[in-house]
C-alpha cells in the first residue's frame, strides 16, 4: 500500500497540496482527478519522492520515502514503481527495443544476455516484436504509448503510476490506452495509480477515484460512489458545467 498522509507542498507563496492524506491500496486502481494545476502532478511526483513534501510522509509498502536521507535509499524504495509520465517521452534516437532496454539498464546492472530475454519478452507480451528496430517517430502515438507501456513494465513495478495517460489522444487513441491499461493489469496483477481529468471515461480503469480541489482531497470512493457525490464541485466537474464553485482561471 502506498499511505500519503497529511502532506502540504507550496512554490514559493503558491500554496499547492495542504494537508492531503489517500491511501493507495494494493492490487486496485486508485484514479486521482481534478482541474489543470490542481497539483495531480505534484503529487505523482511527491509518491516517487521527486520532490520532497513541506510537511507529511509518504510510505511505500512501509518504506518512508520522504525520510529517506539519500538518492540511494531513494532509489531502492522507487524499485517497486514504474511511471508512464504526462508526455509518455520516448527517447527519439533510440529504437523501441533500445528505449525498453535504457530503462532496465538504467536502475539495474544486469548481464547483457538477460537484458535481452527481458526485453525480448515484454516486447512480445506487449505484441510489439514487430516494431522493435522502429524509431518512434516511425510508429503511431497508441503503438508509442504501447511502448511506454512496456518500459514502465520492464523492471517488474508493483505499481504503475500513469500521468494523464490519455491527454492529447483522439477518443479511438484514447479508448486503446484504456484497454491497455486493462489488458496489462490482467497479465501483471500491478497496483495502479491514474492521474486524469477525463470523467466519466477514466472510471473503467478505476476501483476509487479521488478529486484534489484547492489543495485538498474533497470526494475519494468508488467511481458509483463519486457520481453520486453530493459536493457540488464533483458534480461541476462531473459534468463540465462553467458555473459552481471550481473557477475556471
Ligand atoms: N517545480 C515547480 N516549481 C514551481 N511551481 C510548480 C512546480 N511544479 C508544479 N508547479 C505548480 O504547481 C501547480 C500544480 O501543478 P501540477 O503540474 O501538479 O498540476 P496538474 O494538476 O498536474 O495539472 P494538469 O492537469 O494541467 O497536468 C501549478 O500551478 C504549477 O505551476
Ligand atoms: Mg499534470
Amino acid at each position: 500500500m502506498i499511505c500519503v498522509r497529511n502532506v502540504s507542498k507550496r512554490f514559493g507563496k503558491q500554496v499547492v497540496l495542504s494537508g492531503v492524506s489517500l491511501n493507495i491500496e494494493d492490487g486496485k486502481t486508485t484514479t486521482i482527478v481534478g482541474p489543470s494545476g490542481v497539483g495531480k502532478s505534484v503529487l505523482l511526483k511527491l509518491i516517487m519522492g521527486i520532490l520532497a513534501p513541506d510537511q507529511g510522509e509518504i510510505e511505500i509498502f512501509g518504506e518512508n520515502i520522504t525520510r529517506a536521507d539519500s538518492e540511494a535509499e531513494r532509489n531502492r524504495i522507487r524499485a517497486s514503481l514504474g511511471v508512464l509520465f504526462q508526455s509518455a517521452a520516448l527517447f527519439d534516437s533510440l529504437t523501441v527495443y533500445e528505449n525498453v532496454a535504457f530503462a532496465l539498464n538504467q536502475r539495474f546492472s544486469l548481464p547483457r544476455k538477460e537484458v535481452h530475454e527481458r526485453v525480448v519478452s515484454m516486447l512480445s507480451a506487449l505484441s510489439l516484436e514487430s516494431f522493435a528496430f522502429r524509431y518512434p517517430q516511425e510508429i503511431s502515438i497508441g503503438i508509442r504509448k504501447r511502448v511506454g507501456m512496456a518500459r514502465a513494465l520492464i523492471t517488474q513495478p508493483k505499481v504503475v503510476l500513469f500521468d494523464e495517460p490519455n491527454t492529447g489522444l483522439d477518443p479511438l487513441v484514447g479508448q486503446e490506452v484504456y484497454d491497455l491499461i486493462k489488458e496489462c493489469r490482467k497479465k501483471w496483477g500491478f497496483t495502479g495509480v491514474v492521474i486524469s481529468h477525463e470523467l466519466p471515461e477514466v472510471f473503467q480503469v478505476s476501483d476509487r477515484v479521488a478529486m484534489i480541489l484547492q489543495g485538498k482531497i474533497i470526494e475519494e470512493g468508488t467511481p458509483a460512489e463519486f457520481a453520486a457525490s453530493a459536493n457540488p464541485a464533483v458534480q461541476q466537474f462531473l459534468n463540465g458545467r462553467i458555473d459552481g464553485p471550481i473557477k475556471i482561471q
